[in-house]
């Protein structure tokens, strides 16, 4: 990973690219709106590159618990000697907390809305942003599978509206999928391309049709794992070994969705659902059972697998943990 400390002024020197040069003189206020698990990691990455990050929740207690979680994570690194100690302390006194969006947004080059994925939500916050950011800001969003068209039409700058999709844990994860909606400006695509690469990642840029390319591919598979369990076909364990081992996949799809939430899960298989009109992609409605019934992964202690703060151990809820073939 970068231990990249300079400040994005500092960023030209012999033979770089004058023209990415300055655009990334542009910006030097990023405000990344949400304090959640992808927000508070957009927040660690902007901040650990030189960027002054404005930091927005609409409560405190969430705000304060994202520089904690920043500071634990920036401590995995110090760990590893990715990160010294000072870096991580200067990284920290970049980022500003706001509850008011107004104070938030008004010197922002850039904005990163990563609010929970919710179209109407996302509506009324790019609706709010349009009015209260400078002309010149990027509206960006990290949404997982909402138009970014459809986002940039409740604006007045929709060329300047675009999707900044970064993946979970977000210090960890080198991709950067950026969303081009269908009035989105060559200008902006670059530069939210330029820095995505700045930031140490690798952008990859695609279309804006439902779920993009991560997620048309990644929750398929994630709802035909649950598919699988739900006829019985083998256990929780089984499925995610089989594809852990077989497949070289760090985690099963089980324990994928745990990890990036059932609730996500569902909401992009549903956009799925509606956007292309096949019945391919409708969700399981184990899926749906569980997310009604409040069981939504690590986040709520318990999915597919059972969570206890602190500890590592990977134990299949004991909903599920018969085997199959006893
Ligand atoms: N911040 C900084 N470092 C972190 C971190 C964080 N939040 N989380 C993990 N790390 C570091 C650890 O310190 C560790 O570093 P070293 O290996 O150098 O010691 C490394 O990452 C691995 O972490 P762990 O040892 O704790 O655990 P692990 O080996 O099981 O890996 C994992 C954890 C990186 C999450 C790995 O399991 C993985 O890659 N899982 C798949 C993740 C994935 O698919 N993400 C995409 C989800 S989809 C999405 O985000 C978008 C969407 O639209 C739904």
């Amino acid at each position: 990973m970068l231990q990249t400390q300079e400040s994005p002024a500092k960023l030209s020197h012999a033979g770089e690219n004058e023209k990415t040069h300055s655009m990334l003189q542009q910006v030097k206020v990023v405000t990344v709106i949400g304090s959640g698990t992808m927000g508070n990691g957009i927040c660690h990455v902007f901040a650990q590159h030189g960027f002054q990050v404005h930091m927005m929740d609409i409560k405190q207690d969430a705000l304060d618990k994202a520089i904690g979680t920043i500071s634990k994570n920036m401590d995995r690194q110090v760990a590893k000697n990715t990160l010294s100690e000072d870096a991580k302390k200067e990284s920290l006194a970049r980022i500003t907390t706001y509850t008011d969006m107004a104070e938030a947004v008004k010197e922002a080059d850039l904005v990163v809305e990563a609010a929970t994925e919710n179209i109407d939500l996302k509506v009324k916050i790019f609706q709010d942003l349009d009015k209260l950011s400078p002309e010149r800001t990027i509206l960006a969003t990290n949404t997982s599978s909402i138009s970014i068209t459809r986002i940039g039409s409740h604006t007045k700058r929709p060329g300047k509206v675009i999707g900044m999709h970064f993946m979970n844990p977000v210090p960890v994860m080198r991709l950067v999928e950026i969303i081009n909606g269908y009035a989105t400006d060559h200008e902006t695509t670059q530069l939210v391309h330029d820095l995505s690469a700045y930031l140490g990642k690798v952008p990859c840029v695609v279309a804006d049709y439902p779920g993009f390319i991560s997620n048309r591919i990644l929750m398929p598979l994630i709802n035909e794992a649950i598919l699988a369990f739900q006829e019985g076909v083998a256990g929780v364990e089984e499925i995610d070994t089989i594809m852990k081992l077989g497949m070289a996949h760090p985690m099963g799809p089980l324990q994928l969705a745990d990890f990036i939430g059932l609730d996500t899960c569902y909401s992009i298989m549903n956009v799925l659902h509606m956007g292309f009109g096949n019945q391919k992609y409708a969700p399981a409605t184990l899926l749906a059972n569980m997310v009604q019934a409040g069981y939504l992964g690590v986040k709520s202690g318990e999915g597919f697998y059972k969570y206890t703060p602190g500890s590592k151990e990977l134990i299949v809820s004991t909903r599920f943990d018969t085997k199959k073939w006893k």
